[in-house]
């Protein structure tokens, strides 16, 4: 699986396919035999449009800009998709698109930022899951070369913008793996090839889950012939920091049938390898903190188990006695993200001595209801924890949207017989969700993410194919690297 080479030159190598930026004022000034072509062609230099031609000898690709007052880092990301999309069939593409979209006055996107989004957005349309392909797509190009003036602020955001894109293609890798090969011991195996000089791995295995007591973990991973895992990433900043550390929370279901209370839309089952979403993201985003010199410490904790329905599955009036003692009693098998997770937070509460934390899951397909397609849902007890993941989402692409928390369904969750029901109704299930998980938090400052709107593409779009999006792990990393600040 080759990845796309990105790099900044003052000049295009020779072999190179050139991409030109082209606004709609620009239009006017082509050769009328060239404008015939466009206008048969249909390129009208839009957003998305790219249009092939020759100038001077080369092969040269008009890349469709738009408006020059209209065109913002949205518009400049489609733009760089379209062209990639564009370029399958070259291997070296230089493009000038940096100069291309300086205004007359050369005022409009700042320089190092349109060379992020340039970066990141070629990145994501050119990734490619190839692991269960017996032949691996030749498709290029292979490299991306952007053309201008020796500039250390472009270039070190162009190396931040690839290190973000690989802790993305990580996350997308991981939700791509099938339920039958992610298994929860492959999953960990996976985690602990990161670890490094700042980011340490601990593993916890069947018998130290048990030796822990989380008997969340353990009932829904009684189904199931694949042993659970419960892994904890620690990274920490190259320098001594006064900053408090940060936990995060991710949910890590490899595969989620729905347990005994099956779920029933084969299109539903066909989803659910992605219930590692979560987790994934956290993943993701921690693989490359080092390389981004993020400056806080970051505290982990992926529970991990499918969710069966063999033999020794966990049954509706189960009871279960959570990490920390904390009693469920099982009212819906396919509730099992909170019952993980409620033994997650509660480890991490009494473990990570932190300031904060957040919890990132797959965790009701109401969240998709409320939010659509492209949106995650924030529902917290801390509002200063939501507002800096809101600041967050707000610079990057993955957009957030705040539910509201509603203590009033509290005495839903209480049970005839246990401590607590994992109860969740319908309508409301996100925020009966959230309301569970708080209850296994305690005192720290929370919020959660339910991702389950977000975690793949149901299709291919003009942004990237079906499949993991990487959601997530921008935001992550932007919200620890500020975190304490
Ligand atoms: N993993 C699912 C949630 C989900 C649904 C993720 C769609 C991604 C896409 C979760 O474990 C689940 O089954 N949730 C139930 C609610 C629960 C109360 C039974 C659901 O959303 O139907
Ligand atoms: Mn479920
Ligand atoms: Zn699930």
């Amino acid at each position: 699986m080759n990845r796309l080479t990105v790099s900044y030159q003052p000049s295009a190598p020779a072999d190179a396919t050139i991409a030109r930026g082209v606004h709609t004022d620009q239009l006017d000034a082509f050769a009328p035999t060239e404008r015939d072509v466009q206008r048969l062609t249909g390129f009208r230099a839009k957003v998305g449009d790219v249009h092939t031609t020759a100038e001077n000898g080369s092969v040269v690709l008009l890349v469709g800009l738009g408006d020059r007052e209209r065109l913002d880092l949205a518009g400049l990301r489609h733009a760089v998709a379209a062209m990639v999309r564009a370029s399958s069939r070259t291997d070296v593409v230089a493009t000038t698109l940096l100069d291309d979209i300086a205004g007359p006055d050369g005022d409009g996107i700042d320089r190092s930022a349109a060379a992020a989004a340039i970066t990141s957005a070629a990145l994501s349309l050119r990734y490619r899951f190839d692991a269960h392909r017996s032949t691996p797509s030749t498709d290029g190009p292979n490299e991306l070369v952007l053309v201008g003036p020796a500039d250390d602020n472009v270039a070190s955001a162009m190396q931040r913008a690839d290190a973000v894109s690989r802790g993305v293609e990580l996350a997308r890798d991981l939700v791509n793996e099938p339920g039958g090969t992610l298994t929860p011991a492959e999953f960990a195996r996976r985690c602990e090839a990161l670890a490094g000089p700042q980011l340490t791995v601990v593993v916890h295995d069947l018998d130290a889950i048990r030796a822990l007591g989380m008997g969340g973990l353990l009932g829904v991973n009684s189904g199931s012939t694949e042993p659970a895992r419960f892994v904890e990433l620690h990274y920490r900043p190259a320098a001594p920091t006064k900053r408090p550390t940060l936990a995060l929370v991710g949910k890590g279901i490899t595969y989620d049938t729905g347990g005994i209370m099956l779920k029933q839309k084969a299109s539903a089952l066909l989803a659910m390898k992605n219930d590692m979403g979560g987790a994934a993201a956290i993943v993701g985003a921690m693989s490359v903190f080092a390389d981004l010199d993020v400056p806080t410490p970051v505290s982990a904790y992926l529970p991990m188990t499918d969710n069966m329905s063999g033999g020794g599955a966990y049954r509706p009036g189960d009871v279960l006695r959570m990490y920390g003692g904390t009693t469920v009693e099982v009212v819906d098998t396919d509730a099992e993200g909170r019952i993980v997770l409620g033994d997650a937070l509660a480890y991490a509460k009494a473990h990570a001595g932190a300031a904060a934390a957040v919890s990132v899951a797959t965790l009701t397909g109401t969240a998709i209801h409320a939010t659509g397609m492209e949106i995650a849902a924030l529902i917290g007890r801390d509002q200063s924890v939501i507002d800096g993941l809101l600041a967050s989402s707000a610079r990057c692409t993955d957009r957030l949207w705040q539910l509201p928390r509603v203590p009033e369904y509290r005495f839903l969750l209480k049970s005839g017989i246990a401590d607590m029901t994992n109860r969740s109704e319908a309508p409301a299930a996100s925020a009966f969700a959230a309301l569970f998980l708080e209850a296994f938090i305690g005192d720290v400052p929370w919020a959660h993410i339910d991702m389950a709107a977000v975690a793949t593409r149901e299709r291919d779009t003009p942004d990237g194919p079906s499949g993991g999006r990487g959601w997530g792990v921008e935001l992550l990393i932007d919200y620890a690297t500020a975190f304490g600040a």
